[in-house]
């Protein structure tokens, strides 16, 4: 690789690593999607050949054509995606978009292998493993995001499993190993080709195989480490074909995709093995248990609940799911306002996986201009909630469910929550008395100082800010 090359590529690497930097608080996470797309565009003018010549140098025969149209197709593509995806459909636009990566990780590799085993020179076997690594880890994350996107989407109604189902994936697993391992070191073998298409096609059935069975309700999680597995495939692809740039933008998904699985998983208090092979959420005992709740509901009116919020000294406001279906966040920020204008305190209470992504809520308040310096954390809330005379919770379920520490054999026992029921009033806005995600019911809904708002958030929020701008 060119000196020139190589400078591009650690000016690209510092762009993404800028990029995430800036990434970490919704003030500045729009300029550092920018930054690191900038990264990604000129690294794309420092593409080089095996010899490690720029490709300029070879003229227009180097396909630029194909380059170009895959550029514009892509851009299109994802622009008019990006655009027109509704907010409450981001996670499924995001595994599509990982899915896409994985694959396109694992064509790089086959397209690089299978050439370069049968070329006089063969294929050193570090650069043979890294692109069969490549291959198998690109394509199950590849299979596995399209079910997880498919599972978001609502087609599969029940979690497909069946007895048996760990010992045959844990067979197909070792024989994807074997395969591999063959592969490293035989790859001109004249079978070669026969066997690396049964891999490549194993890792497909594997990442199928692998999602499947896991619930709904945990399909975020499984996105975000699917996600690093397509990090990784990158990385190895990097590591094949010499380019930095691939090596570093890989590396840092993998690393950040696995730390944020672990930080979602910590915020459930589940461990990351109960994910991908509890099947929880997934219908089954969690759905029996939804629907009713014992105890006397207390409902309430939006004129009532604007009187509660004006004589507030202090409201905290619970954001979840519902918020996101509702599109209700800029009249929650109107209400804020003129709550704060009559001199009530207004807070937001953050719960880590509230919605259905990390920063869910961030991003929907700040689209929203909610003050940052309004949003709270949970571990800062919950200490102060004994002091908040009103509690209002806005298409929150599971995130407010005190099931969580009362009840042993609840399946969120352990998860923390926001602790709402502390308030000296709550009020819950929700369309019905149905479930959470985790499809449990809520005793929060029927305690003597809770009352429940029903309808669609925006339209109960308009009411409210119409009655409290006439009190
Ligand atoms: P949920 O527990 O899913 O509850 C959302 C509530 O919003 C529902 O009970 C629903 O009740 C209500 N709702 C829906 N549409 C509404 C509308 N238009 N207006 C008013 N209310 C509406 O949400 P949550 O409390 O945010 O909890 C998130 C769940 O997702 C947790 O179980 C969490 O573990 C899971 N999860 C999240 C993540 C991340 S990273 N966020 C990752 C993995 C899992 P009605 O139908 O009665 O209106």
């Amino acid at each position: 690789m060119s000196s020139a090359i190589a400078l591009v590529f650690i000016g690209v690497s510092v762009l993404f690593l800028a990029g995430i930097k800036l990434l970490s608080s919704p003030r500045t996470a729009r300029i550092g999607n920018l930054v690191a797309a900038t990264g990604m565009l000129i690294g794309l003018f420092a593409l080089h050949d095996r010899a490690g010549n720029s490709v300029w140098a070879h003229g227009w025969n180097f396909n630029f054509t194909l380059i170009a149209l895959g550029i514009v197709v892509g851009l299109l593509v994802g622009a008019a995606g990006a655009y027109s995806v509704k907010m409450t459909a981001m996670p499924q636009m995001v595994a599509l978009f990982n899915g896409l990566g994985g694959g396109a990780a694992a064509l790089v590799a086959g397209l690089e292998f299978l050439p370069g085993a049968r070329s006089p020179s063969g294929i050193a076997a570090f650069t043979a493993g890294s692109m069969l690594f490549a291959t198998v880890i690109g394509s199950l994350s590849f299979s596995g995001s399209i079910v997880a996107y498919l599972k978001l989407e609502g087609k599969f109604e029940r979690p497909c499993t069946f007895p048996g189902l760990n010992i045959l994936n844990g067979a197909i697993l070792l024989a994807i190993l074997a395969l591999c391992g063959w592969l490293t070191f035989e790859p001109a073998d004249s079978r070669a080709a026969a066997v690396f298409v049964g891999m490549f096609s194993l890792a497909v059935f594997f990442g199928v195989a692998m999602v499947m069975p896991i619930g709904g309700a945990d399909m975020p999680v499984v996105i975000s480490l699917l996600n690093s597995f397509t990090g990784l495939a990158v990385a190895a692809d990097g590591f094949a074909i010499n380019n930095l740039a691939m090596v570093v933008a890989g590396t840092l998904v993998g690393s950040s995709g696995t730390l944020l699985t672990l930080l979602m998983c910590r915020a459930m208090n589940r461990p990351v093995t109960n994910v991908l092979f509890g099947a929880f959420g997934s219908g089954g005992g969690a759905r029996a248990a939804a629907g009713g709740v014992a105890g006397a509901i207390k409902p309430i009116q939006a004129d009532e609940a604007a009187l509660l919020l004006v004589y507030a000294q202090r409201v905290v406001i619970v954001p979840g799911y519902g918020m996101a279906v509702a599109q209700a966040q800029h009249q929650v920020r109107e209400l804020a306002d003129e709550l704060g204008k009559r001199g009530v305190e207004t807070q937001f209470a953050i719960h880590p996986v509230a919605g259905r992504m990390p920063g869910h809520m961030n991003v929907l308040l700040a689209e929203a201009n909610v003050s940052y310096e309004q949003l709270c954390e949970m571990e800062a809330i919950n200490p102060t909630m004994d002091r908040v005379d009103v509690c209002l919770v806005i298409g929150a379920n599971d995130v407010v469910n005190p099931a969580a520490h009362e009840d042993k054999t609840s399946p969120i026992h352990g998860m923390p929550i926001i602790e709402a029921e502390r308030a000296r009033n709550v009020i819950v806005m929700k369309r019905s008395m149905a479930a959470g995600f985790a499809g449990i019911e809520n005793h929060l809904f029927s305690r003597d100082n809770t009352r429940m708002l029903f309808g669609d958030a925006r339209a109960s929020l308009s009411e409210i800010v119409a009655a409290v701008k006439m009190s």
